[in-house]
């Protein structure tokens, strides 16, 4: 074929591109509430978002089996990307970062009781950050396929057990109570795990694998972080402390959130380094 050639545009069915990307179903799945020309953006964004969090899980599920299998580059790699991935995340935010009430309030009472609490890609998220909860599958209960991918979510180990169990491999004085804590429960913060941390960071040699493993981590945590809080400031534009659709105390119940540490000792272990 010649460098100046035509693409080729005789195909007996659809497309190899649509083959591949499925673009026809992506584009059709869009089916705004109200007649506000603004609600379209809204919903794209959340779907985009949950496009976002889909290929998030997929890396750390993808570094949790690495580390497990002590194959830390190819963990760090899949830490990485997830890295540059939750920037284009935080960045989606955007298009309605900015809305006033107004604008809201033009397709807001068409969500219903719909909300992103009820995001169960979002909820694996925080399961593979350690932040676990049987009570967040209940309104999973109708979904069966959403239901099952959560509760195997649920009892499976977080990213940072992988990672803590990784640090007693490696002869650091990770506490059995940690080790073999129940896989279910949300982790708790662990003195220990900080002193483990310090030990990690606190080393004459900063170049090593734990350290650039607890930086990718550090990176990770930080980007959720600013997620949330990203989230937080555009809810208090777009609403106020009214309450929210999913019945949430709104504002007041997302600044909780946003406080909680992701990796807490990679935080606070940084104070005795
Ligand atoms: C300006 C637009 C938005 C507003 C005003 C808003 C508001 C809220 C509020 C008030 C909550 C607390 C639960 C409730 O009572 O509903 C919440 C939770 C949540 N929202 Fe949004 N939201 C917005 C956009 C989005 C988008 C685009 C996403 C993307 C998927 C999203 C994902 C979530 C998630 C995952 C939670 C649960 C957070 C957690 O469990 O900690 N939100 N949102």
């Amino acid at each position: 074929m010649s460098h100046d050639s035509a693409p080729n545009l005789d195909f007996a069915g659809t497309t190899p591109y649509e083959d591949y990307v499925q673009a026809d179903v992506l584009t059709h799945l869009q089916h705004p509430r109200s007649d506000d020309p603004g609600e379209m953006v809204f919903l794209v964004t959340t779907q985009v978002m949950e496009l976002w969090f889909t290929v998030v899980v997929h890396e750390w599920e993808t570094a949790a089996r690495a580390l497990r299998e002590d194959r830390i580059p190819v963990a760090m790699d899949a830490l990485k990307r997830s890295a540059r991935e939750l920037e284009a995340l935080n960045a989606s935010w955007k298009p309605i970062a900015n809305l006033t009430p107004a604008q809201f309030n033009a397709y807001r009472d068409a969500l219903g009781e719909g909300s992103g609490f009820q995001s169960a890609m979002y909820r694996r998220m925080e399961f593979l950050l350690g932040d676990k909860s049987a009570s967040m599958l209940v309104p999973h209960r109708g979904a069966p396929r959403v239901h099952a991918e959560l509760e195997k979510a649920l009892h499976e180990p977080s990213l940072y057990d992988e990672v803590l169990r990784l640090l007693a491999r490696r002869g650091y004085a990770v506490p059995a109570e940690v080790l073999e804590r129940d896989l279910a429960q949300k982790y708790e913060p662990s003195e220990a795990v900080e002193h483990v941390w310090a030990e990690v960071y606190g080393g004459p040699d900063q170049d090593t694998e734990l350290v650039r493993l607890g930086e990718a981590l550090t990176d990770v945590g930080e980007l959720v972080w600013r997620w949330r809080n990203d989230h937080l400031v555009a809810t208090r534009r777009a609403m106020g402390s009214k309450v929210g659709t999913g019945g949430s105390a709104g504002v007041s119940w997302l600044e909780k959130r946003a406080r909680k540490n992701v990796f807490p000792e990679l935080w606070t272990a940084r104070s005795h380094v």
